[in-house]
């Protein structure tokens, strides 16, 4: 078997969040609970937005937005077959919520230059039966948000930030996640911070909140505010652990995850920097040598944005270097590396068989063949990681230069 020195996923967690997760364990409370809302509270005060709801895990989180956009309870809630509008370049959980919530999700292009959504061809999508975006921050590179917000309100569409890959990254100096009408977050074990699998939301609107957390946990009235002057009234049978006020799910966290993933988030500022000087580290090395300045194509972050990296996206400037095999020989030599998020997802087998695929984008088929990314870790890389990362490289090229 290849042994790996730079795999995709590092392992992340120190001492103290381990301490944090036993803490939890001895305590016999794993249910969410106290340190859950703790957790919370702290994250949307960092963040600065008003409400948030940890979950377990992002693409929950997206399934809870979308849930409660048609949900009942909501004012303006959104019909069968309203558009939503998301990038081609997106995550599969970033998708099918919109489908199972019988809405039509409408592709738009990427921008090859940042793999965010194309502004310009997300305007020439917009129609009458246009409600939301669905924009996904790819890999913690945003795209212009003063522009976004400045469609969102001439459309008065709503705003959904996937932000599952980009927590800590700000435009503006203003976190990613903040800028809309909800945020998804993800904890999974490769991402900013992690409590193994955990996902969080944020919002902006008391009712939403409301809902997201009836959804979360079976509908019923626990956590929620019930009283005359909110969607929630009390009846005169009200039972206040029993009685279910809406439809559900079980998408809660539990309280070692959430434990976990509190105690990282913590060190959020510390892993930013680590993850943005990783991120410079290897353009430099590799850009020192010809035959990768020469094939490769790096990216950096987008103008006004101050970036928490998730990896490290590559494009084969070459169109001849036959990526299969390039990166085939870049894993035998000790990197891992994988598709940007799922590639043009309209290109997905599960596409097709849902009828998706409905006109090329140029761009996104572009990232899909010739982008791939390496991992990007939260510690400080070494020199002689660095070193071996980029003689990895160098044989592969090697190796496809003398077949
Ligand atoms: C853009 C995006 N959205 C959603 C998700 C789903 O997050 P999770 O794995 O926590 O369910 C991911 C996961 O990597 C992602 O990259």
């Amino acid at each position: 078997m290849t042994k790996l020195h730079y795999p995709l996923v590092s392992k992340i967690f120190d001492q103290e969040d381990i301490k944090s997760g036993i803490k939890v364990l001895n305590s016999k409370n794993i249910t969410m609970g106290k340190i859950t809302k703790k957790f919370e509270n702290y994250f949307k005060k960092t963040l600065g937005c008003k409400y948030s709801a940890m979950t377990n895990s992002g693409s929950s989180a997206i399934l809870l937005i979308l849930q409660t956009l048609i949900n009942p309870y909501r004012k303006n809630k959104l019909k069968p077959g309203d558009e939503v509008l998301i990038p081609a370049i997106c995550w599969s959980t970033s998708l099918w919520p919109i489908i199972q919530s019988q809405l039509k999700p409408v592709f738009v292009d990427v921008d090859k230059n940042t793999l965010n959504i194309d502004i310009n061809d997300l305007k020439k999508k917009i129609t009458k039966k246009t409600k939301a975006i669905m924009l996904i921050h790819v890999l913690g590179n945003c795209t212009n948000m003063s522009e976004i917000i400045l469609i969102k309100n001439k459309y008065k569409l709503i705003l959904i930030e996937d932000n599952c890959e980009g927590l800590g990254t700000k435009f503006n100096n203003k976190f990613l996640g903040t800028f809309g009408d909800f945020g998804a977050y993800s904890f999974y074990a490769s991402h900013q911070i992690s409590g193994g699998e955990g996902g969080m939301i944020t919002c902006s609107n008391f009712e939403d909140y409301e809902i997201i957390k009836s959804l979360r946990s079976h509908g019923w009235s626990r956590e929620l505010s019930v009283n005359k002057k909110t969607i929630f009234k009390p009846n005169k049978n009200h039972n206040k652990k029993f009685t279910f006020f809406n439809s559900g799910y079980n998408l809660r966290p539990t309280e070692v995850s959430a434990a976990i993933s509190f105690s990282q988030f913590k060190k959020l500022r510390k892993i930013k920097k680590n993850r943005k000087n990783n991120f410079n580290k290897i353009i430099k090395i590799l850009n020192k040598e010809i035959i990768c300045k020469k094939n490769l194509y790096f990216f950096n972050e987008n103008k006004n944005v101050d970036p928490c990296w998730l990896a490290f996206p590559i494009i084969l400037k070459n169109k001849k270097i036959n990526k299969k095999i390039f990166l085939e020989k870049l894993y035998s030599y000790g990197v891992e590396s994988r598709p940007i998020i799922s590639g043009d997802f309209t290109l997905q087998p599960a596409a097709k068989i849902y009828n998706l695929k409905k006109e090329r984008h140029k761009n996104s088929r572009f990232v899909h063949n010739y982008g791939f990314f390496i991992g990007l870790s939260s510690r400080n890389i070494k020199n002689n990681q660095l070193l071996k990362i980029k003689n990895s490289f160098i044989k592969s090229f090697e190796y496809l230069n003398n077949l």
